[in-house]
């Protein structure tokens, strides 16, 4: 089969389009015949090595855990899946990965693709869903009428999470450059801070949640906007910071997305229900896959990149 694999960390560069097998079907293994795969930073920060010491891969190591397309075979042991199901997935970043024509992965991490919604879309749609999922649900208890602020609202994970968070009942902050300022308003965001002009943590006060997907300075702010006592801070970067939290009286998490196929299951229900929206930024065709990565690489895609494998 075609895929976008590497033999060695680097740069982009070390991204090659290869004939490999097809991957062997395991036991409880769903083959899923793959029309589009996502593009998510994780991506690129397994080509460059970042997380070699976590994720023990072997090469050729084909990237990207995205992925929409229908059912070829099954393991003797899955019994949800048939052949011809349409699926998506965020597959199991520790196996080979979905910039390819197939991909193996346990029935667990599979859900039923949205009806109403394109393989593009729907490929577009596992990590990102479930990162915001497990922050704002599961980790910070989101709840209707909430002041959530969401930073990076234009990016990937940012896009689903103002979705979530107004299909809630709650209100809605985020920050973005103000190229992006009218589409985080389209998005449903009811306060936007473009940080190229202004301060978020001086502008935003009382907040109950911060979801913050960008670390660094951004992470340290946040804990000033946030309602003492009561708030909570979730970041996808930064392992929690105790002298603050202790300090702002505020719970503080670090979150690691983990694949969930029944969670998938549930948002694909909001998806079908219309309540969210993919955000497809941009489709190019898998033979495009390393121009992806330096897009996402860029720091200012907007919503997803998306490969597309089968036309
Ligand atoms: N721990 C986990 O499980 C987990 C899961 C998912 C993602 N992540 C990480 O979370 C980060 C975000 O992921 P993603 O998929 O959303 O990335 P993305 O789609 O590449 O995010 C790009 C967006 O970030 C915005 N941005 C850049 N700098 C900003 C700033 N200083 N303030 C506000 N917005 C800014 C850009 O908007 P402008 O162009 O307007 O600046 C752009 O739209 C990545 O580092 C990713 O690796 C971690």
């Amino acid at each position: 089969m075609k895929a976008i694999a590497i033999e060695r960390y680097g740069g982009p560069e070390v991204l090659r389009l290869m004939e490999l097998p097809k991957p062997a079907v395991m036991e409880k293994d769903v083959l899923i015949e793959i029309h589009a795969a996502s593009v998510n930073p994780v991506d690129w920060k397994v080509r460059e090595g970042y997380l070699q010491d976590m994720l023990h891969h072997r090469f050729p190591l084909i990237l990207g855990w995205d992925a929409a397309g229908v059912v070829e075979d099954t393991g003797p042991g899955v019994t949800r899946f048939n052949r011809g199901d349409k699926v998506f997935s965020r597959t199991d970043i520790a196996r080979n990965g979905t910039y390819a024509e197939y991909v193996a992965v346990d029935e667990k991490y599979v859900a039923g693709k949205p009806t109403n919604i394109s393989f593009e879309g729907a490929a577009a749609m596992p990590l990102v869903g479930l990162t915001a999922w497990q922050a704002l649900v599961d980790y910070a208890g989101m709840k209707k009428g909430d002041k959530v602020l969401i930073h990076a609202g234009s990016g990937g994970v940012g896009s689903f999470a103002i979705q979530l968070a107004k299909s809630r009942g709650c209100f809605v902050a985020t920050t973005c450059s103000t190229a992006h300022v009218d589409f985080v308003k389209a998005l449903g965001a009811d306060q936007v801070v473009d940080y190229t002009k202004g301060d978020f943590s001086l502008q935003l006060h009382d907040y109950d949640i911060v979801f913050d997907t960008i670390g660094g300075d951004t992470y340290r702010n946040s804990f000033k906007v946030l309602r003492q006592q009561r708030g909570v801070i979730v970041s996808i970067l930064e392992q929690p910071d105790h002298e603050l939290a202790e300090k702002n009286g505020v719970r503080a998490g670090y979150l690691f997305m983990h694949p969930d196929g029944n969670q998938l299951a549930k948002i694909a229900e909001l998806l079908e229900s219309g309540e969210i929206k993919p955000v497809v930024g941009k489709i190019l065709p898998l033979e495009e896959a390393r121009n992806a990565q330096m897009m996402s690489q860029s720091h200012h895609a907007r919503g997803k990149i998306v490969l597309q494998v089968k036309g």
